[in-house]
């Protein structure tokens, strides 16, 4: 028997009798969630999170990630199947390292390694023969096999021989109900046949359904085109918004009648723009790489152009409801509903309701946000606290922007309460009195 296949062996019973150790690299959206499903099987689990807040509230069994069960969480972490560090001292003592760390855009819309970078060089410092590494970071194809692999050969074992390395991209939807981290089908991909059988073996302990793909460049461009394949229908129906704003039509109704169609089309809705940490940053990381191969991404392109417009767009409507009211902009107090980039969750990176802050700002308007789910933001410099809507009457505003949909909101109410109200995502159509002619002077739709 081949060393080689004496370590995939070796490997192979620890994961089947849950003697592996698993380290997870970056306890965010992705690996916190990811941690724990580990664990619940069996696993003893490291999360290895430099931010020492996070690591301690994980220690403490203090969940701060909206997916994660809180009392999934305090189980594992005190039956000591989850610990919490900092550092990377006990990388040798892991058998499969699990990369969950950001993978942002550069100020000029390039790929940001940094993160991945920096842990893969700690990782090399402390790799050994025998271990599994997975990427689980959204990235363009190349990166495993281009960035990764030499950064851990460098340490003088080799992929496939001495260590197993693998790319899976994480897909989770924050806040999906339905598919979660275990029952969403898992793509894995790796460059050599011993690196793609014990990635998909170790997958296969607490995911349904693995699908291994020939390749790490595969996987990697699986994800990316998901999430272009999203930006692109996106920008499509906010193209179809702006379009339908020219012609005075209604763009929800066009939108609600095409969707009857049983056949040939997909629902997607327009809204104030994209937001999180998907969509307006990975279809970049497909547009920069195909450039090395001479090749132009024209929909990417156009599709982030639409998208990022949106929050202009949406800045122009403010404008032109505060107009319809008499109201100067410098004179305007506006509330902001919402700036998290989703409904029912605290995330509000790249969220589309700072732009439109930001945007606002430049016209002078005075402003203030509530969200149930954000406390605090901070908008070029400037930190911006929840209004809470107890102790402040909707009414002094003259105009409310429906942002972000949270499902928690009462909006009877808060259209009942309001001056007028710009709605960017169509939430108040379903309202009981959406029908109701003081309601509809009342309410401006996208
Ligand atoms: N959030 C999502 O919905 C989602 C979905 C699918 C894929 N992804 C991808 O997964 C990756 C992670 O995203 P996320 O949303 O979990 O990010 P996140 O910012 O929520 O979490 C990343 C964590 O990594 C930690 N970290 C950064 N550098 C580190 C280092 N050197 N050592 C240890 N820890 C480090 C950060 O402190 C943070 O806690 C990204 O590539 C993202 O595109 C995210």
């Amino acid at each position: 028997m081949s060393r080689a296949t004496h370590l995939l062996n070796q490997l192979k019973a620890k994961i089947l009798d849950r003697t592996a150790v698993v380290g997870v690299v970056g306890l965010g959206y992705v690996g916190l969630p990811f941690a724990v499903e580990k664990a619940k099987v069996g696993f003893q689990v490291i999360g290895i999170e430099q931010n020492p807040w996070r690591a301690e509230r994980v220690n403490l069994t203090d969940n701060y990630i909206h997916d994660v069960d809180d009392n999934e969480l305090a189980t594992v972490v005190k039956a000591g199947l989850l610990k919490a560090v900092t550092g990377f001292e006990n990388v040798s003592s892991i058998d499969v390292l699990v990369i969950c760390v950001p993978t942002p855009l550069s100020k000029n819309m390039t790929p940001d390694l940094s993160f991945v970078e920096s842990v893969t060089r700690e990782i090399a410092r402390g790799l050994r023969s025998g271990q599994l590494i997975t990427l689980e970071s959204t990235t363009y194809p190349g990166t495993t096999d281009e960035v990764i692999r030499p950064a851990l050969e460098a340490s003088g074992l080799r992929q496939g021989q001495d260590f197993f390395l693998a790319h899976s991209p994480e897909r989770v939807d924050p806040g999906n109900q339905r598919y979660t981290t275990k029952n969403t089908n898992k793509v894995v991909g790796a460059s050599d046949p011993a690196s793609l059988e014990i990635a998909t073996l170790f997958y296969q302990q607490t995911i349904d359904h693995v699908v291994p793909v020939s390749s790490a460049k595969a996987a990697e461009l699986v994800k990316v085109f998901e999430n272009t394949f999203r930006a692109v229908n996106i920008a499509l129906v906010n193209e179809l918004a702006m379009l339908c704003d020219r012609m005075n039509l209604n763009v929800w109704e066009v939108l609600d009648a095409a969707n009857t169609k049983p056949f040939g089309i997909m629902p997607f809705y327009p809204g104030p723009g994209v937001g999180g940490h998907c969509i307006p940053i990975d279809p970049h990381y497909l547009e920069w790489k195909a450039k090395e191969f001479n090749f132009e991404t024209h929909f990417i392109a156009l599709a982030g152009e639409i998208n990022r417009r949106m929050p202009e767009f949406v800045r122009d409507k403010a404008l032109r409801a505060l107009n319809q009211l008499g109201v100067a902009p410098s004179k305007a107090k506006v509330l902001i509903m919402g700036v998290a980039y989703k409904k029912d969750l605290g995330d509000w990176r790249e969220s589309p309701s700072i732009h439109i802050i930001q945007n606002l700002r430049r016209d002078l308007v005075s402003l203030d946000y509530h969200d149930p789910f954000v406390p605090v933001i901070k908008v070029q410099g400037q930190e911006m606290h929840s209004i809470n809507l107890e102790t402040v009457a909707i009414h002094q505003y003259d105009l409310v922007i429906i942002a972000t949909d949270h499902s928690t909101i009462d909006y009877t109410q808060l259209v009942e309460q309001s001056k007028a109200v710009l709605d960017t995502r169509g939430v108040t159509r379903q309202l009981p009195d959406a029908q109701d002619t003081t309601f509809q002077s009342k309410v401006t739709l996208l």
